[in-house]
């Protein structure tokens, strides 16, 4: 019996979808003991899915995605939930309450949820001084995303998204994510390469660490703009993508009041298919040396193994957690685990196995 899914998720699912995101965060943040006194229930111990992932070894695969720990203040007690290793943010150059509430919405018979936060962070600085301090449980990456301003344009958007670069740039990170998908912006979602081709080159400039940027794409956007984001990303030597983010998409829904949310973006099972098949697009269009990030509903170790096999290296969950709990990463790797042996395949050798062959040369 799984005692989140039959007590403690009962139970936080009669508040807010926020407060009981807060209730949850609360938890992590100061319940580290309690949680590292857990541990062997939460970690894998397998030693089959160990990846290197930017020259770093990651315990597994599964990492937390984006938006969960929005000012980097879970760092050290994410391991004990099993991640191999976490995005924190995204961060912005100015601090943001976020869109106005309601802002969260649970599908509960989808398992999903549409989320319309608008990018509420405390801002880049006072981010990478917490983070500057803190001590790192597992890898962490960063994503950096323009302040939801619309106000913010042309060169100010420019110069917000570079204050945030050289906010974190001297922090001891894995990698720097941009995101450049997230359709919760007053802003609208983005529609070419314009600015952000700028920002990219200026960061590359900038980037004397060397730390590798990836840009998290959106399921949503057309053909033309993920050609033009893979070219600039082969252009300024992009180190990979993250596959994807939300979208606005409402098909194929069970809940019927998803039909009368008409903001926000849509994360959880009904998801997948739609990032998946931005994975494959992406694993077509990409240098051999980029890596993919498979994110996108990822619930159990079949999800996990269709995005390896559609080309991702690593993948990231955020909505999994909040309908099964935090024994859902090792319950993923276990069941990821017992695929790849079922097919006699070890982790590098699924990824991108069900794509072309030309693609995996
Ligand atoms: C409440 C919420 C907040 C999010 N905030 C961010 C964010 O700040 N930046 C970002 O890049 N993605 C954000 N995301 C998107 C997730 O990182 C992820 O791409 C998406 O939820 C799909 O994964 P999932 O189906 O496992 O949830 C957020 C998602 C949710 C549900």
């Amino acid at each position: 019996m799984c005692v989140y899914r039959s007590f403690i998720r009962p139970l936080l699912f009669q508040l807010e979808p926020e407060q009981s995101h807060g209730l949850a965060h609360e938890f992590i943040a100061k319940g580290t003991p309690l949680l590292a006194a857990f541990g062997k229930k939460f970690i894998y111990s397998g030693s089959d899915l160990k990846v290197s992932l930017f020259g770093t070894t990651l315990s597994n695969p599964i990492g937390l995605a984006a938006g969960f720990d929005k000012n980097g203040d879970l760092v050290h007690g994410l391991k004990y939930l099993g991640f191999g290793y976490a995005e924190i943010g995204s961060i912005t150059g100015q601090a943001h309450e976020g869109n106005s509430k309601p802002r969260l919405w649970r599908l509960a018979s989808d398992d999903g949820l549409i989320n319309w936060l608008g990018l509420n962070n405390e801002g880049a600085v006072k981010i990478a001084e917490r983070l500057a301090t803190s001590k790192f449980s597992v890898p962490i990456g960063i994503t950096i995303a323009k302040t939801n301003k619309p106000n913010i344009t042309g060169n100010a958007a420019y110069e917000d998204m570079l204050l945030s670069f050289r906010a974190i740039r001297h922090l001891p990170l894995m990698y720097v994510a941009l995101n450049v998908s997230c359709p919760n912006t007053l802003d609208g979602v983005l529609e070419e390469t314009g600015i952000l081709s700028s920002v990219v080159e200026q960061i590359s400039k900038e980037n004397a660490a060397n730390l590798p940027i990836v840009l998290k794409l959106s399921p949503d956007s057309s053909d033309k703009l993920i050609e033009d984001m893979i070219e600039m990303g082969k252009k300024f030597s992009i180190a990979g993508y993250v596959c994807g983010n939300t979208s606005v998409s409402r098909a194929g829904l069970n809940t019927a009041e998803a039909e009368d949310i008409k903001v926000g973006g849509l994360s959880g099972p009904p998801l997948k298919p739609l990032a998946l098949s931005l994975c494959r697009k992406v694993y077509e269009l990409k240098d051999k040396n980029q890596i993919i990030m498979g994110c996108g509903g990822i619930t159990n170790g079949q999800d996990a193994y269709d995005f390896i096999r559609a080309g991702s290296s690593v993948l990231q969950i955020y909505t999994s957690l909040v309908y099964e709990g935090p024994s859902v990463v090792r319950k993923i790797n276990e069941e990821l685990s017992a695929l790849l042996k079922r097919d006699k395949l070890t982790l590098a050798q699924a990824v991108g196995i069900d794509c072309s062959a030309k693609a995996r040369q």
